[in-house]
C-alpha cells in the first residue's frame, strides 16, 4: 500500500496537492477531499484576505509552469472555519493548514490563533513565497529564520512543518539543516517553485506581475527537488520528516522522491494541468512500480537511494 504517516497521523495515500493548487476555496478543497489524495493542504493564508497580483499570473508550458500569484487567498478565518467543519464531517482525517504572515508579527498572530483554536491537524508555515513584490523569501535568510522559529516554538505546541525554497549549494544545505535541527519541527517540505524565472513566447513574457518574473514548477524542477529532498534527508534528525514536492508527473517521479527520503509527496503543476484524476493515475503508477519491485510499503524503499 501507499499509506504513510506524518507527525504520527496516518494517511491512506502518500500523495496530496501542493499548496497553491486546487485549494483556494471549499469547492476546490472538496474536490481533493473526494479524490484518491491522502489529504490536502490549503492555499497559504494570510491574516486578511488578499486579491493577489494582476492577471495573467499563471501560465502552463510543455515542460511546466510559471506563476506570480501574489498570495491571493480568502484569509485565515475562512480556512480555519472550513478545517473545523471537516473535523465534524471527517473526524478520522487529518489536513494541512498553510500559513504565512505579511510580517513576522502577523505570522505570530496567525500561529497563536492556530494554537488557541480547536484545529488539531498539521500546520505548514510557508517560508518560501517568491511572488510578493518587495518581500524576500524568508528561508533564504537563515538568521531571520532562526529567530522566527525560536519565537514560534516558545508558544506553538502543535505539529508544525515548513515549506522551503530550493537551495543550490551544499554548504547552504549544511547551514540550513543546522538551523532546522535546533527545533521540534515535524517536517520540512522541499521544494517550493524555483523562484523568479522567465518564460518567453513570441518575444514576450507570459505573465504580467514583475515584468514576467515568476516561480517555475513542473518538469524543470525535478532534479533540484530530488536533490533538496535527499540533502535534507541526509542532514536532518530523524524526527524531522521530509515532504517531497517538485516535478512529479508520474508514479516514477513519486517513487524517486520517496527513494530520496520523502514520506509524503505533493503535486502542483501536474494537478493544475490534469485535475484530480492525476492523484489516482500517479497512485496506480506508483503501486505498479512497487509491485514489480516487490515493495509492500513505502517504508521499504524510503531514503534508500543507491550510490555508485
Ligand atoms: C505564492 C507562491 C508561492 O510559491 C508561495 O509559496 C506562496 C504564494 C503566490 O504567488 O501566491
Amino acid at each position: 500500500s501507499t499509506k504513510t504517516k506524518i507527525a504520527n497521523f496516518e494517511f491512506d495515500n502518500c500523495i496530496m496537492n501542493a499548496a497553491g493548487v486546487l485549494c483556494y476555496d471549499k469547492d476546490e478543497l472538496a474536490k481533493i477531499l473526494n479524490s484518491a489524495a491522502g489529504t490536502f493542504v490549503t492555499k497559504t493564508a494570510t491574516l486578511e484576505p488578499r486579491e493577489g497580483n494582476p492577471e495573467p499570473r499563471y501560465h502552463d508550458t510543455r515542460l511546466g509552469s510559471i506563476n506570480s500569484m501574489g498570495l491571493p487567498n480568502l484569509g485565515f478565518d475562512y480556512y480555519l472555519d472550513y478545517l473545523l467543519e471537516l473535523k465534524k464531517t471527517h473526524p478520522k482525517r487529518t489536513f494541512f493548514f498553510s500559513l504565512v504572515g505579511m510580517s513576522q508579527n502577523d505570522t505570530h498572530t496567525l500561529l497563536r490563533k492556530v494554537q488557541e483554536s480547536n484545529f488539531d491537524g498539521i500546520t505548514e508555515l510557508n517560508l518560501s513565497c517568491p511572488n510578493v513584490p518587495g518581500k524576500p523569501q524568508i528561508a533564504y535568510d537563515l538568521e531571520t529564520t532562526e529567530k522566527l522559529l525560536t519565537d514560534i516554538f516558545s508558544y506553538f505546541k502543535k505539529p508544525l512543518g515548513i515549506k522551503l525554497p530550493p537551495y543550490f549549494d551544499l554548504v547552504h544545505f549544511d547551514q540550513a539543516a543546522a538551523v532546522f535541527n535546533k527545533f521540534p519541527l515535524s517536517f520540512v517540505n522541499c521544494v517550493n517553485s524555483i523562484g523568479n524565472g522567465i518564460i518567453i513566447e513570441d518575444e514576450k513574457v507570459v505573465i504580467k506581475p514583475k515584468n514576467g518574473f515568476g516561480g517555475i514548477g513542473g518538469e524543470y524542477v525535478k532534479p533540484t527537488a530530488l536533490a533538496n529532498v535527499h540533502a535534507f534527508y541526509q542532514r536532518l534528525k530523524p524526527s524531522i520528516q521530509i515532504i517531497g514536492t517538485g516535478g512529479i508527473l508520474s508514479g516514477r517521479d513519486a517513487f524517486e522522491h520517496i527513494l530520496c527520503g520523502a514520506s509524503m509527496v505533493q503535486i502542483g503543476t501536474t494537478l493544475h494541468k490534469e485535475g484530480v484524476s492525476a492523484f489516482s493515475r500517479i497512485t496506480s503508477e506508483l503501486k505498479e512500480i512497487m509491485e514489480k519491485k516487490g515493495y509492500k510499503s513505502i517504508e521499504e524503499f524510503k531514503g534508500k537511494l543507491k550510490y555508485l
